[in-house]
């Protein structure tokens, strides 16, 4: 059975949400309260770049089914409401800021109508569910009376570049529910997500503080299996061992997997980052600080690895960067999005270029947003621009673009034909081959 939903918030992941339900042949009304970004999604354009979401948008608004609103008062017709609003971390403290999530509960309980179920994915605090159905229980428990609005919390799990995918055909559905409407609100649940559940997508349910912390615990894990691998990338630099074998021979282990040990210049981006400092901030309020200090010595190690390259290149200048050339190859956080939240490449970027470099970025889709981010960095629309009369260059953010280039033909434009490879991803013997110095973090330095 279909149903007619609303998104709350049009972001990253409620864009995605919003076209995925309408695929998967729900009715969505979709409100956002930034004008521009409505009338921009209503016209077929993503806010961001993601493969294939643009089709979809533009396959999904044809069916009439996916509308695109700043009018809150339309979510009425509508029998289950995703809250779908960012929860930035807070300037100047590690906990996340939660208003917009309060305030997106606020928005529409006057337009809810009896028995519809508010169903939270943002990324939130735990306790955060439990305070918003109280909320929901105060503006709506006397209007609604006997059938009350309820809330359930359902975190998303969606990877930038392959969030469609993890929309469609998630690795698993996670339902936090209590109350004694709970098996009602399973079924209604089962209902939304009737496709992946039939192609076989395992679902959960689980109490709604569990549920907060699934999404936070996995990132949290993420990020350690980043830092782990990135730590032992320190150990292989003053060993002499190689960290891109260690982590081929450890991942061969089942029970560790290679996935997520691509040592380098660390994670970045809008979740991983902000994920594990507001986690951090939340178990100290709960007085279980000393679970997470781990967590503040996977930042250390991530933040190092990023001043770790900018000393890397300074060594192969010589010495110094003052009047040198550095090309930058990469600007987003990761290859296949423009997202340049916390990216580690702009960062390293901007670095070089305090430490009296010329600094030249290349990325084939963030140079937009990161001419936002960071204004005064130069960037070069073509690779090649990049790299002429570079005396090192960078190799930040690992889009296959990079990996198709061929370094034969690109010795003629550098000044010095001197690669680092942030991200392990190039072919050291490809590049040496074709007269490169090549260098990575953690591997030894042929
Ligand atoms: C992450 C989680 O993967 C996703 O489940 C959650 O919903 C949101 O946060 P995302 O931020 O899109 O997704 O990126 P992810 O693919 O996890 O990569 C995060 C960062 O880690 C990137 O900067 C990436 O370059 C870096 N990374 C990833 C590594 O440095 N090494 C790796 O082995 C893997």
């Amino acid at each position: 059975m279909t149903h007619t939903l609303s998104v709350i918030g049009t972001g990253y992941l409620g864009a995605v949400h919003a076209a995925c339900m309408t695929q998967m042949g729900h009715t969505v009304v979709a409100v956002d309260t930034d004008a521009d970004k409505v009338a921009g999604l209503a016209a077929g354009r993503a806010p961001l770049f993601e493969p294939g979401l643009d089709e979809l948008l533009a396959a999904t608004l044809a069916t009439g089914r996916l509308t695109f609103t700043t009018d809150v008062s339309a979510v009425a017709d509508c029998d289950v409401h995703f809250i779908c609003v960012g929860t930035p971390q807070r300037r100047g403290e590690y906990a996340a800021d939660t208003r917009y999530v309060f305030a997106a509960l606020e928005a529409i309980a006057p337009h809810l109508r009896a028995g519809s179920l508010v169903v939270g994915k943002s990324t939130v605090p735990v306790g955060t569910a439990h305070a918003l159905t109280e909320l929901l229980r105060e503006l709506t428990g006397r209007r609604l009376a006997g059938a009350a609005a309820r809330l359930a919390w359902n975190p998303e799990f969606l990877r930038e570049g392959f969030a469609i995918k993890d929309t469609m055909s998630p690795d698993r559905l996670v339902y936090g529910v209590e109350g004694d409407a709970k098996e009602a609100d399973i079924a209604l649940l089962d209902e939304v997500y009737a496709v992946p559940l039939a192609a076989g997508t395992p679902r959960l349910v689980v109490d709604l503080p569990t549920a907060e912390l699934v999404k936070v615990a996995a990132n949290a894990f993420l990020a350690t299996k980043i830092s782990f691998i990135n730590a032992m990338a320190e150990v292989c630099e003053a060993a002499g061992a190689d960290v891109v074998h260690l982590a081929d021979a450890i991942g061969m282990d089942d029970r560790i997997g290679r996935k997520f040990l691509g040592a380098g210049i660390g994670f970045g981006g809008g979740c991983l980052p902000k994920d594990i400092r507001a986690f951090m901030a939340r178990a100290g309020e709960l007085g279980a600080d000393q679970a997470l200090t781990f967590l503040r010595e996977v930042d250390a190690i991530n933040d190092r690895r990023r001043v770790r390259m900018v000393d890397m290149a300074r060594e192969q200048c010589g010495g110094t960067l003052r009047h040198k050339r550095v090309a930058v190859l990469g600007a987003a956080f990761k290859p296949d999005s423009d997202d340049v939240r916390n990216s580690p490449a702009l960062d390293i970027a901007a670095a070089a270029q305090q430490a009296g470099a010329t600094v030249v970025i290349h990325d084939p889709k963030a140079i937009p947003a990161a001419r936002l981010a960071r204004p005064t960095l130069t960037y070069a629309e073509a690779v090649e621009d990049a790299l002429t009369g570079a005396d090192v260059v960078l190799h930040l953010t690992e889009w296959s673009d990079y990996r198709d280039l061929d370094p034969a033909r690109l010795t003629a434009l550098v000044a010095s034909p001197s690669i680092i490879d942030g991200r392990n991803s190039l072919d050291p013997a490809v590049w040496r081959a074709a007269g490169w110095v090549y260098r990575a973090l953690g591997r030894p330095h042929a």
